[in-house]
């Protein structure tokens, strides 16, 4: 059965069921999302204590509660304890369990456990800091021996990291006194907060991670279990509502007063899923990060009983679904529009753009290890290793530029009508950027930013290069290749603060039109070739996979250097990074969260395996056996990639 078959199989249910049965497969079942509705209520009757008691609409048939249901009822599910407040021990203040099944929790600190700004000890320990660092100024220039001076290198790098995890804990999210996330930004300098007080899907990966290579796991199994309710959520802009498996971009934790109890209020996770997002951008990055880090979870605490609950692998395979739905394309490439991932705003990166193919890549390949085997997956496996084989071809075939294929390019001959064409996408060569020409080097390449018929973005994007050698979406000699390129254009992606999102930045004209004038994304600032310290950690993982940690660890030393004495900006502008970026946050917590990460894996790289997927030698094979590079003949024209 080929890829579209066996998908339109999986998803007609003509095949085996793989995604269960019961009400809440309809995108159009309200019950469905209000049977998915928890609540945390709390009352203010008591002046230090909260009384808090988890209630919660659920009702019968409730794919995701399967396992037991809340209340005062038998509950089988250890996480559905968690919602019920019972891991109270990672809130401080818990004194008792009430008879009913209620806890009391530290009243300052549930109030808004959020709202414990960033503060003066951090201030003082910047100033001790900076004594030090004249002290040790002094010093050198005054001839002082290696040891003081390693001592003091030692000190301050210690106190950065110790900065760096008061800060991450301080930036903590709690739910039902369950700590579920960290907020995106803390600055106490900020007037207007926007959506920066939520918990962002993305931002908090680092922050997850962190956590886990620190041994401390309940936060981030209670980030992927809650999420996971927030997938089904009824979400809808102007009576139209995306795709079923959708992860919101992010969600804040509200406090709302109780229905028809005026003493009362309950807290409720209010997830954004780019209805309410700035420019209405669908985070379709979100799910692919949920799995990734499902998988990082698994392996770091060992605790597998995560990745095979049930409602887990329906989550799991509701994402899948969305992504591997067949549509009118030609290209196995994820088709997304603009703003979908990281870069959240108009760029000028909607069709095929990089970061989501390495994502895509890079979770498909995590739930394939993380699916039970069982009857009903069977067909969505297939589709999912058909298009493993078919993406990485056409990522590392047609997305390669080094100096070799630039050339090819410049002399291609274009209008080529044929099933052999060398210019496929029909590219005229007049497209190549008078910049790239100059700036490509002989060693070194790397994966272009997106593609589309006539058209090539050309413009380096870090984050899908790095998650390519990550995830070996990129082959071997690609990799190095990557961070032969990065270490050749260090002043250009690194310079005084590492890492350029994208290089180089729209300017003038382009700048008007592909951006529509945006005036946060002027050149070599935010998304337009800012830089961006949180990109340090995912540098970190593709440098140890290729065992060549010595580049990141001269990336951490260079950030090391400035982010916390100019507080932990979300991104720097100008062309070398020099300044704190226009309207960045301070204090934001994946520039925090992404340090910390590059610094632990540094001192311990093995650990970084908890995020690496290496080239699957049966995919190889399967490639191999069907190369789609084999000229198009009688023989092939039915020719797919089962495995
Ligand atoms: C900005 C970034 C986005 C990030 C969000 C929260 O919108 O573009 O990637 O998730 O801020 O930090």
């Amino acid at each position: 059965m080929g890829t579209s078959e066996a998908v339109l199989q999986v998803l007609s249910g003509a095949g085996p069921r793989v995604f269960g049965s019961g009400p809440c497969f309809s995108p159009s079942d309200s019950t469905c999302a209000l049977n998915l509705h928890l609540k945390c209520s709390r009352r203010r009757a008591l002046r230090c204590f909260e009384f808090l008691k988890c209630s919660s609409m659920l009702q019968n048939g409730d794919r995701r509660l399967s396992s037991g249901f809340f209340g005062n009822t038998k509950v089988d599910s250890p996480w559905l304890q968690n919602c019920k407040c019972q891991e109270a021990e990672s809130v401080s203040g818990v004194t008792t369990e009430d008879g009913n099944g209620t806890w009391f929790v530290d009243n300052a600190k549930m109030l808004n456990p959020m709202d414990t700004m960033v503060n003066a000890s951090n201030v003082l320990e910047f100033q001790d800091l900076q004594q030090l660092k004249r002290e040790n100024e002094g010093l050198t220039s005054n001839g002082a021996n290696g040891a003081v001076r390693d001592t003091f290198d030692k000190i301050s790098v210690d106190s950065i990291e110790d900065e760096a995890w008061e800060l991450l804990r301080e930036s903590m999210v709690y739910y039902c006194g369950s700590p579920i996330g960290t907020i995106a930004a803390k600055d106490p300098t900020s007037s207007s907060t926007l959506n920066y007080d939520h918990v962002f899907i993305r931002d908090f990966i680092p922050s997850g991670i962190a956590f886990l290579l620190k041994g401390e796991y309940d936060i981030v199994r209670n980030f992927i279990l809650h999420t996971l309710q927030l997938q089904s959520w009824e979400k809808t802009m102007d009576c139209h509502s995306p795709g079923q498996g959708l992860m919101p971009a992010s969600f804040k934790v509200r406090t709302v007063p109780l229905d028809g109890d005026d003493s009362a209020t309950e807290e409720v996770l209010d997830p954004d899923f780019g209805e309410a997002a700035i420019g209405r951008v669908a985070p379709v990055d979100s799910g692919l990060w949920w799995i990734i880090l499902l998988r990082a979870y698994g392996k770091c605490s060992e605790d597998l009983s995560v990745q095979e609950r049930v409602d887990v692998q329906t989550g799991i395979k509701m994402i899948l679904r969305l992504c591997l739905a067949d549509g009118f394309d030609m290209f196995p490439t994820l088709l997304v529009t603009d703003g979908s991932c990281m870069i959240d705003r108009r760029m000028g990166i909607h069709g095929h753009p990089l970061e989501i193919q390495a994502l895509f890549y890079s979770a498909l390949l995590c739930a394939r290890e993380m699916l039970a085997p069982e009857d009903g997956s069977a067909d969505l496996l297939r589709a999912l290793n058909n298009r493993l084989v078919a993406l990485s071809f056409h990522i590392r075939e047609y997305y390669w530029i080094d100096s070799r294929k630039l050339n090819e390019i410049y002399r291609y001959k274009t209008e080529e009508y044929s099933y052999d064409a060398v210019n496929k996408f029909n590219i005229y060569p007049d497209q190549i950027p008078p910049w790239l020409v100059e700036w490509i080097p002989n060693k070194g390449g790397y994966l272009i930013g997106n593609l589309q018929p006539a058209h090539m973005d050309f413009r380096f994007f870090s984050l899908g290069n790095l998650w390519s050698v990550v995830s070996s979406l990129a082959t071997l000699d690609q990799s190095h290749a990557i961070l032969d390129l990065i270490e050749a254009k260090w002043v250009d992606l690194v310079a005084d603060m590492p890492l350029k999102i994208c290089y180089p930045a729209l300017e003038g004209q382009e700048w008007q039109i592909i951006t529509g004038s945006d005036p946060k994304n002027t050149a070599w600032s935010y998304h337009n070739a800012g830089s961006w310290p949180t990109l340090l950690w995912q540098l970190t993982v593709a440098c140890i996979k290729m065992n060549r940690p010595e580049i990141a660890a001269r990336a951490v030393e260079i950030a090391g250097k400035r982010i916390s004495r100019d507080n932990w900006p979300e991104y720097y502008d100008t062309k070398r990074a020099r300044f704190i970026g226009k309207q960045a946050r301070l204090f934001q917590t994946w520039s925090i969260a992404g340090y910390l990460v590059a610094k632990l894996l540094l001192a311990d790289p093995s650990k970084a395996k908890i995020l690496i997927t290496e080239e699957d030698p049966e995919l190889v094979n399967a490639f191999l056996s069907a190369n789609p590079r084999r000229k198009r003949g009688r023989k092939n024209l039915k020719q797919t990639y089962i495995i």
